[in-house]
């Protein structure tokens, strides 16, 4: 029951017609537009936060540890790059693994995929049809880290499982890139820890973020706990049909994770 996983209380998805759905979406927008990245605090309901941890912790042996270096952006930067905070390590479970969970039930709710339209300005997004990337669970444990990148995918929906004391920050650089500029002089400034831009922020257990991601610079700093930093990716696309490529499919999943749609 959906009821019992969103704080429909705060956040009715359920009613989009009522003024204060409206007001919402609007006003939540307005900041997303503004600043590159919101953070919607006690999205899920604390029932759900512990119904999606359990399922995690059922899997977790199916997760496939994913390590790999500098994004594509940086093929063509200009000057040395710094590996040690460019590489990326975490614990990744598709779509494929998490069949017959509430997470995704929740992934193809119709309303949440209209509230997340309705504030990224679309008129609507589709299901990304890759049979793993779709739903991503996100491990970090200890040691673990996502190195400074930008996303391909114009935004992102992650939903925050945990809240990390020890490392495991998200930290971003709002509207650092365009279409037109790449941004190297700014990246190479927060890349030698001389940018006054960054932002750095500790995500609650059950708060939804949505960022710009394909224009703000962001990255998750090394994880200095044994409790992992837990988060849950829902892709949503706007065309329907987007998959992933084999290679990175591959590289982020496993070498077994299907290449046919999942039911
Ligand atoms: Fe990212």
């Amino acid at each position: 029951m959906i009821a019992s996983l969103v704080n429909l209380t705060d956040y009715p998805l359920d009613q989009p017609d009522s003024g204060q759905y409206r007001s919402l979406v609007d006003s939540l927008g307005r900041q997303l537009a503004e600043t590159g990245l919101i953070n919607i605090p006690n999205f899920l309901t604390l029932n759900a936060i512990e119904k999606f941890n359990n399922e995690i912790n059922e899997r977790m042996p199916q997760a496939f540890y994913s390590e790999h270096g500098p994004s594509s952006y940086f093929d063509a930067y200009p000057g040395e790059l710094p590996y040690d905070i460019l590489n990326s390590t975490s614990y990744c479970m598709g779509r494929d693994k998490l069949l017959n969970t509430e997470m995704d039930t929740l992934y193809h709710w119709e309303p949440i995929r209209r509230f997340i339209a309705g504030i990224t300005g679309n008129e609507r997004v589709y299901l990304h049809e890759d049979p793993s990337n779709a739903l991503i669970v996100q491990m970090y444990k200890a040691g673990c880290e996502i190195g400074w990148h930008f996303d391909g995918a114009l935004f992102a929906s992650i939903i925050n499982l945990s809240r990390p004391t020890a490392g495991g920050v998200f930290e971003c650089v709002p509207d650092l890139r365009s279409e037109e500029d790449p941004g190297y002089g700014e990246v190479r400034e927060v890349l030698e820890g001389r940018s006054t831009r960054v932002q750095k922020y500790y995500m609650e257990a059950g708060s939804l973020t949505l960022m710009l991601g394909r224009y703000t610079f962001h990255r998750v700093t090394s994880i200095e706990q044994e409790k992992p930093r837990i988060s849950l990716v829902l892709t949503y696309e706007l065309r329907p049909g987007v998959h992933l490529d084999g290679a990175a499919r591959k590289r982020i999943f496993g070498p077994s994770a299907p290449r046919e749609p999942v039911l």
